[in-house]
């Protein structure tokens, strides 16, 4: 049979793809902008025909109405990263929050500590021999529809078409649905004079020929304003938005020096604007590969000069960071920190950089503390940080003594607090500053 017979046997509506999803069963969501949304509308929309699904996402860039508290009998969410709509339900105990690195999910799925029932996933339309694209998103969602027992797909022809080991062939999914929507843009953030501030401390760290993981966010993008006059940098990154783009085009990124995949950008995951989505449609200077290979510590480390970028809610003197939760309140998730962190400190000539603005709550507290709120998870450990850069500099922990470290992170806390900060240091450590 041709595959455009399999294709026309598997198509269906939206409604009846979800009947599909049964009582009790365990979904897991397409990620990100990658979230097939008619799909999971349709599912919130037909909610009485269920009781008790498992809802499991991470970036959730959609409505979440899954997590709303009237979805309580047939819906509870299982978040491995917290997100603003999303939050709320944790918080009330409505929803599940499980800790897990980003390049271990797949391992969750196919290792039988989350089994999958059924996958939810939007990919691009197929090309001339059946083969779908992951698009924007192939991180855990690829992995999840190599072992659901049930694969539900929205196909949109907006969707762009991705290269890398990014596809899904029509055989192996069984129920399409044809979409046609713009996939969910992401605008680029505000960047401030503190954020420009902390771009330029970390750009100040990444020298020519580097390879750059990069997060989401407006000291991301701070940081590649400040890199316009680099030269031959890469990209190895679990994400990365509009800002590269438009660094490629300037000719600083260009993958020429990467140890691994030379001249290819990496990356497993990606949002941002329709012009992210036409750069990388079709382009085979980006490859997208799962999460459990793009964020493996041991692949990262294998490009010399790795330099990742993360940030976070709290250090404290001892340098650990705490990345994800404010106290005992759930703000995020680990995401793919570690996994860089792990794999730029274990590069030959890398640098593992946690940047931040020095306060939080509008200048109110700061950022680095004696001591980590009570309840807060450790996320990178005092062991594995390497610097951090807040707007006022750079501190270098690793080799650091605990006094040392402590000293270093008070010279780049915001002057209003540093007073404060060197009696604690003196009481602690029993010493002059
Ligand atoms: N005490 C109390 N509140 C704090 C705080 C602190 N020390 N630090 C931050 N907050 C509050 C802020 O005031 C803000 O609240 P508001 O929204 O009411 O103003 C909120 O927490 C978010 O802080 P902000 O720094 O603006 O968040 P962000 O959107 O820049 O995200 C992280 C920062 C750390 C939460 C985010 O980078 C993250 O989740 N990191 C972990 C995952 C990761 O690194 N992944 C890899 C890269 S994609």
């Amino acid at each position: 049979m041709s595959w455009h017979e399999i294709y026309k046997q598997k198509q269906m509506n939206v409604d009846e793809a979800v009947k599909k999803i049964k009582s009790g069963d365990r979904v897991v969501v397409g990620h990100a902008v990658g979230e097939p949304q008619e799909l999971t509308e349709a599912m919130v929309k037909n909610k009485e025909q269920y009781e008790n699904v498992e809802i499991v996402h991470m970036v959730a860039m959609g409505k979440s109405e899954y997590a709303s508290p009237d979805m309580a009998p047939h819906f509870r969410h299982n978040s491995i990263f917290v997100g603003g709509t999303t939050r709320k339900a944790v918080a009330e105990g409505r929803a599940d929050f499980t800790p897990c690195y980003f390049s271990e999910i797949p391992r969750l799925f196919k290792e039988g500590y989350l089994p999958v029932d059924v996958a939810l996933i939007q990919i691009s339309k197929p090309d001339e021999h059946g083969y779908c694209s992951f698009g924007v998103s192939n991180d855990y969602t690829k992995p999840a529809a190599e072992c659901a027992e049930l694969v539900i797909a929205e196909i949109n022809d907006q969707m762009p078409r991705t290269l890398g080991d990014s596809f899904i062939h029509v055989s192996e999914i069984d129920c399409i649905v044809e979409t046609s929507h713009p996939v969910i843009e992401l605008q680029p953030p505000r960047i401030g004079e503190v954020e420009k501030a902390i771009g330029e401390n970390c750009a100040s760290l990444i020298e020519d020929g580097a390879t750059l993981q990069l997060g989401i966010g407006a000291i991301p993008d701070a940081v590649l304003l400040f890199l316009k006059d680099k030269k031959d940098l890469g990209i190895h990154s679990e994400m990365f938005s509009d800002g590269v783009v438009e660094l490629v085009e300037a000719g600083v990124i260009n993958n020429s020096k990467k140890s691994i995949h030379k001249g290819k950008m990496v990356v497993t995951f990606l949002m941002g604007t329709k012009r992210l989505y036409d750069f990388v449609d079709n382009n085979p200077s980006v490859e997208m590969y799962p999460v459990d290979y793009v964020n493996d510590p041991c692949v990262i480390m294998q490009n010399d000069n790795m330099v990742s970028i993360n940030s976070c809610i709290q250090v404290d003197f001892m340098g650990q960071v705490a990345s994800e939760s404010i106290g005992l309140k759930q703000f995020s998730g680990v995401g793919g920190q570690v996994d860089y962190v792990r794999g730029a400190s274990m590069s030959k000539g890398g640098k593992a950089i946690i940047a931040m603005p020095s306060t939080a709550s509008r200048g109110q507290i700061s950022r680095i503390v004696p001591m980590l709120d009570e309840g807060s998870a450790v996320t990178t450990s005092r062991n594995d940080v390497h610097y951090v850069v807040t707007e006022y500099g750079v501190a270098s922990l690793r080799g650091k003594s605990l006094k040392e470290r402590a000293r270093q992170l008070i010279h780049i806390a915001h002057p209003n607090f540093r007073e404060e900060l060197v009696k604690e240091w003196e009481k602690r450590f029993n010493d002059k500053f």
